[in-house]
C-alpha cells in the first residue's frame, strides 16, 4: 500500500517521477505528490486524487534533477491534500515520502510538538521529516541524522528523503519493499520495479535495515550497523511493454488476454518426461514433510484452495488457512510441517505475518510468488515463481491462473517426495493436457459470450457463484472478482451449501453462476434447486456436461482434464465481471477503497 519513488540524475526528474507514480498507482490512489530539489529550495506539489489530478494541478511545472514522489492508500487520516505525501519539517527543508506504518508516531509527535515542531497533517509519516530536521542540528551530517531518525521509528517503512541544498536522496527500508534501479545516467528508488522499468532493468533489492545515499554519480548502501555493504545487482526479465496498458482499455482486460502467454511462461521447463521439476526444489526436498499448510489472502487464497485440494487427494495431510486468521485457526506445527505462502506481490502483511508465526512455531517455509526479490521470497526458506509478469490491475486475473498451475505442479513435486503420498492416478494425463491449457484459454477469450451475458444480467439484485470440488475455489474467486470491480453484491458458495441458507436469497433477480469442471457430482443438482426457485442459471462448463442443457444460459469451456477445467471456467467469469463493471462504468483497474499490495494487517 502506497507507492514511493525517488530519482536522481543530471537532467530534470519531474516527468520521470510522474510516469513512475502512474506505474505505482496500483498500490494506492487516494492522493499523489512529488517534491523536487532544484537549488532554490525543496518544492512540493501534492493533492488528493490520482496522479492525473496531480498532473493537472502542476500549472507551473516543477523542475529539479532530484526528486521524490508518492501515491497513497490512506491509513492515518482521510485522503485530503494535507495528508498527501511528501511531508516536510516545519521550515520545509526536509521532504519525505513513506510507505508503511509508524507505530510510535503518537508519542513521537507529542514530543516533537512540545519542542516546537508544527504539524500540518494527520499522518504518521509527518514525524519523519521533523525527526531528521531535529537530528541534523547535532549529527555529523544528514546521513547520520537520517540513521538516527529511522532508529527512533517503530513499525514498517520504506522512506525516501530530500534535503534543501543537498545533491542527494536518502532512503531506508524496514519491512516495506524498496528497490534500487541503476541506469547509466541516473539512479532510482521505488516500491516496485515497474516504476522505473522504462529506464532500466538493473536492480538491487534492498534489505531491511539498509540505508541508501544516492548522489548524481554514485550510490552507497550501509546496513543496520552502518557498515557499507555490496548488494547483488539483478536483471529483471520483465519487458517494459508488460507493464503498460498497450492497446487495451484497461489493465485488467490486457491481463485477462495475456493469460495464454503468462501460462506458457509458468509451465515452461517444469514438466519433463511426465514428471514435474522445479530448479529450486530438487528431488528429495520434501521427503521429511508430513503436513502442508497453505496460507494466503483473497485471490491467492482461492488458488491455495485449488492446490490444497490436489495435494489432499494425493494423500498428504493438508490445511489451507486464511493468513489473517493464522494465529488462531492454523493446526499444530512442527518441523515436519511445510508452510506454503501463496502471494502474488510477496508483500501482503497478513501472509508474511502468518509465515513468521509458522516459522516461530517450527515450520519450514516456501513462498509461491510473482515478484522476484519480494519480502516473501527473501524471508521464506525456499521460493518458486509463478512467472506471470507484472500485474497492474488491482483485480488479480492472470496471476490466479499462474498460481493455480504452479501449485498444481508443486503438489505433484511434493507428492513425489513424501513417502506416504500416492500421486494422482492419472497424473500423466493431467500433465500432458497441461500443454494445451494456454491454447484453451485463448479459445475461451476468442469465443466467449461473456459480454452479451453481462449485458443481460448487469442490473440484477445479487449474483451467486457455486461449484464443488475444484469448482468451489473458482466459484469463490468468481464472486470476489465480481464484487471487487462491479460493486454489486456477489457471493460464492460450495454448491451443496446453497440449501443450508443462501437459497433464501434466491429470486428471479439473482443469477446463479454454476461452475462444473467434470469431476463434480452435485453442482447440477444444486443449480436445479436454485432454478426451481426462479433463479436464472448460467452454466460454466464444457458443452457435453449435463449442466449445460439444464441451465438457462451456458458459457462454454473447451474439453480438458478436470484439473484444468476450473481455470478455463475462471477466465469466463473474469470476462463476465470485466464486462459487467464496464457497463456499470466502474473504475475497473482502481476499485474504490482497495489497493493491489496490502502491506498493512
Ligand atoms: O499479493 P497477494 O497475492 O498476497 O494479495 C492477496 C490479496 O490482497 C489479493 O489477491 C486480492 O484479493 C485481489 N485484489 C483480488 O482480486
Amino acid at each position: 500500500m502506497c507507492g514511493i519513488i525517488a530519482r536522481i540524475g543530471h537532467d530534470d526528474a519531474t516527468e520521470t517521477l510522474l510516469s513512475g507514480l502512474e506505474n505505482l498507482e496500483y498500490r494506492g490512489y487516494d492522493s499523489a505528490g512529488i517534491a523536487v530539489q532544484n537549488g532554490s529550495g525543496v518544492k512540493v506539489r501534492k493533492c488528493s486524487g490520482e496522479v492525473d489530478d496531480l498532473k493537472s494541478s502542476l500549472e507551473h511545472q516543477l523542475h529539479g534533477n532530484i526528486g521524490i514522489g508518492h501515491t497513497r492508500w490512506s491509513t492515518h487520516g482521510p485522503p485530503t491534500d494535507e495528508n498527501a505525501h511528501p511531508h516536510t519539517d516545519t521550515a520545509g527543508d526536509v521532504a519525505v515520502v513513506h510507505n508503511g506504518v509508524i507505530d510510535n508516531y503518537d508519542e513521537l509527535r507529542a514530543e516533537l510538538c512540545e519542542r516546537g515542531h508544527e504539524f500540518d497533517s494527520d499522518t504518521d509519516t509527518e514525524v519523519i521529516p521533523h525527526l531528521i530536521d531535529e537530528y541534523r542540528a547535532t549529527a555529523d551530517d544528514t546521513e547520520h541524522a537520517v540513521r538516527q531518525a529511522v532508529e527512533t521509528l517503530e513499525g514498517s517503512y520504506a522512506i525516501a528523503a530530500i534535503v534543501d541544498g543537498e545533491e542527494r536522496v536518502y532512503a531506508a527500508r524496514n519491512g516495506s519493499p524498496l528497490v534500487l534501479g541503476l541506469d547509466d545516467e541516473e539512479w532510482f528508488l521505488a516500491s516496485d520495479v515497474p516504476a522505473f522499468l522504462d529506464y532500466t532493468d538493473e536492480v538491487i533489492y534492498l534489505e531491511d535495515g539498509d540505508l541508501v545515499v544516492l548522489e548524481p554519480d554514485s550510490y552507497r548502501i550501509t546496513d543496520a550497523d552502518g557498515t557499507p555493504v555490496d548488494r547483488p545487482v539483478d536483471t529483471v526479465d520483465w519487458d517494459p511493454e508488460d507493464a503498460g496498458k498497450g492497446e487495451y482499455d484497461h489493465y485488467m482486460l490486457k491481463e485477462i488476454h495475456t493469460q495464454p502467454t503468462a501460462l506458457s511462461n509458468t509451465i515452461e521447463g517444469r514438466v519433463e518426461d511426465g514428471a514435474v521439476a522445479f530448479d529450486a526444489l530438487p528431488s528429495g526436498t520434501f521427503t521429511d514433510v508430513e503436513t502442508v499448510q497453505f496460507v494466503a489472502c483473497g485471490t491467492s487464497y482461492h488458488a491455495a484452495m485449488y492446490g490444497a485440494q490436489l495435494l489432499r487427494s494425493a494423500g498428504v495431510r493438508t490445511e489451507v488457512v486464511r493468513a489473517s486468521e493464522y494465529e488462531t485457526m492454523a493446526g499444530p506445527v512442527d518441523d515436519d510441517t511445510l508452510v506454503v505462502a501463496v502471494t502474488q506481490s510477496g508483500e501482503t502483511a497478513d501472509t508474511l505475518q502468518a509465515v513468521r508465526t509458522a516459522t516461530e512455531r517450527g515450520a519450514r517455509s516456501l513462498a509461491v510468488t510473482n515478484v522476484v526479490g519480494s519480502t516473501a521470497a527473501r524471508e521464506a526458506d525456499d521460493a518458486i515463481y509463478i512467472r506471470a509478469g507484472p500485474e497492474v490491475g488491482v483485480a488479480a486475473t492472470k496471476t490466479f491462473s499462474s498460481q493455480a498451475v504452479t501449485l498444481a505442479l508443486l503438489t505433484q513435486r511434493i507428492a513425489a517426495d513424501v513417502p506416504t503420498a500416492t500421486p494422482l492416478a492419472d497424473s500423466e494425463t493431467m500433465l500432458e493436457s497441461l500443454a494445451d491449457l494456454p491454447e484453451h484459454v485463448e479459445t475461451v477469450i476468442e469465443t466467449t459470450d461473456a459480454e452479451a451475458l453481462a449485458r443481460e444480467f448487469h442490473n440484477s439484485d445479487s449474483y451467486f457463484f457455486i461449484g464443488n470440488g475444484l469448482g468451489h475455489s473458482v466459484a469463490l474467486e468468481g464472486a470476489l472478482k465480481f464484487k471487487e470491480i462491479t460493486y454489486e453484491h456477489a457471493e460464492g458458495f460450495a454448491a451443496g451449501e446453497l440449501k443450508h441458507g443462501p437459497l433464501a436469497l434466491v429470486t428471479p433477480e439473482t443469477p446463479v453462476f454454476a461452475v462444473a469442471t467434470g469431476d463434480d457430482g452435485k453442482t447440477k443438482t444444486n443449480a436445479i434447486e436454485a432454478q426451481a426457485r426462479g433463479a436464472p442459471i448460467v452454466a460454466v462448463c464444457p458443452d457435453d456436461h449435463p449442466l449445460a442443457d439444464a441451465a438457462d444460459t451456458h458459457l462454454s469451456i473447451p474439453e480438458t482434464h478436470p484439473v484444468w477445467a476450473g481455470l478455463l471456467a475462471n477466465v469466463q467469469l473474469q470476462l463476465v465481471s470485466y464486462h459487467a463493471a464496464d457497463l456499470l462504468d466502474r473504475p475497473i483497474d482502481k476499485p474504490r477503497n482497495l489497493a493491489k499490495s496490502v502491506t498493512v494487517e
